[in-house]
């Protein structure tokens, strides 16, 4: 066969394939390891300089003709192939969503929802930090230093190698470094919420490995127990919705705070709600706050003898299950779709003060 009939022939069978399997039969049967093209371009070899000197650039020719042809159809036949796609999976975005696709907001994006609304209105902003952290942030600028036994009680995931500063790194145990990212960052008067993810090494009904904190910080000058008092109040009254709230302040011991107090809610088992100190008959364990310790106001580079405040910190998952009446934290992480929605909020339940922060 003469070169041109063959190249006529194959540039024929290109435009002829229908489907990028035919098209790559005609390339195999051309340019393969024995295809006609392929054959042609080895007899090179065996020709002498002379007939080289005609026969190569022809025979080269013939390679690149085929081979620009079976691109350009490749290229034909694969937006062929998209549009084709664009069509038959076109979706009508104006239709309404089956009620069965429809999402919930879990109960944990909901309280942080709420949280926030009601800090806001108190002038709080909210702050964040990183879910890994360093040792310093989440221990030792907290005034828990290497040998504190507080460091054996948190059951810390720690990542097997330091980051590039030669930092040892963990999955934060608390939301409390992000009190010292805050300080570190920010000038006084502070006021943040830190809601956030935590971990760690724990599993049964009422703990899993990963749970949620929201992390309280207020730093000015002259700040007292009392603003603490009046604004956990505020709070846990905003929070359950309720008139009146009867809080109990146990002393305790946190490293970063000092005095340390642990916040007992006040419940009456008749309404199931916090209540006034009359109706109370139990009393809940609901957060841990204090002082801020000067060592931990020095540690950000403040100075504790200018500045005071107060901190907290409580679980988010805990307030939904007070809240909204459920027993086991579990169930919070395992994505059935039965308890989501159950126990899910609608898009449209947005907290708001004046509407109530309950949904
Ligand atoms: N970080 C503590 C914990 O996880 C909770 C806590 C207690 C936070 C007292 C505070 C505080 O800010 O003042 O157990």
């Amino acid at each position: 066969m003469s070169t041109d009939t063959l190249q006529a022939d194959t540039l024929a069978a290109i435009a002829a394939a229908a489907s990028p399997e035919a098209l790559e039969a005609v390339r195999v049967s051309a340019m393969g390891k024995s295809g006609s093209v392929t054959a042609l371009l080895k007899t090179l070899g065996g020709m002498t300089p002379e007939e080289r000197l005609v026969e190569g650039p022809r025979l080269n020719g013939l390679r690149e003709a085929i081979t620009a042809a079976l691109a350009a159809r490749k290229n034909e036949l694969e937006s062929v192939a998209l549009n084709a796609r664009l069509v038959a999976e076109r979706q009508d975005m104006t239709l309404p969503v089956a009620p069965a696709l429809t999402g919930s907001i879990h109960p944990v994006s909901q309280v942080m929802d709420e949280l926030a609304e009601i800090f806001a209105d108190l002038g709080f902003a909210v702050a964040t930090g990183p879910e890994i952290e360093d040792d310093w942030h989440n221990f030792s600028a907290l005034n828990i230093p290497e040998t504190h036994p507080a460091r054996a009680m948190h059951d810390t995931f720690y990542f097997p190698d330091a980051d590039a500063q030669g930092r040892k790194m963990l999955l934060r145990t608390h939301t409390s470094p992000v009190q010292i990212r805050t300080m570190m960052t920010q000038k006084p008067p502070i006021r943040i919420i830190a809601p956030g993810r935590v971990y760690r090494s724990d599993s049964d009904a009422t703990h899993t490995p990963m749970f949620h904190q929201v992390e309280g910080l207020v730093i000015d000058r002259g700040v007292t127990l009392a603003n603490l008092r009046w604004t956990l109040e505020t709070f846990i009254k905003a929070f359950f919705e309720v008139d009146d709230v009867s809080l109990r302040f146990r002393p305790s011991y946190f490293p970063f705070t000092e005095p340390s107090v642990e916040v007992d809610v006040g419940y009456s088992s008749k309404t199931g709600k916090p209540a006034a100190a009359g109706d109370v008959d139990k009393w809940l364990e609901v957060l841990g706050s204090g002082m801020v310790h000067p060592r931990v106001i020095s540690a950000c580079g403040l100075d504790p003898n200018e500045y005071q405040g107060f901190a907290f910190g409580c679980g988010i998952d805990r307030l939904a299950m007070l809240k909204y009446g459920m027993n086991d934290l579990r169930p919070f992480f395992d994505a059935d779709l039965r308890w989501l929605k159950h126990h899910g909020f609608s898009a449209f339940d947005v907290p708001t003060l004046s509407g109530g922060v309950g949904a």
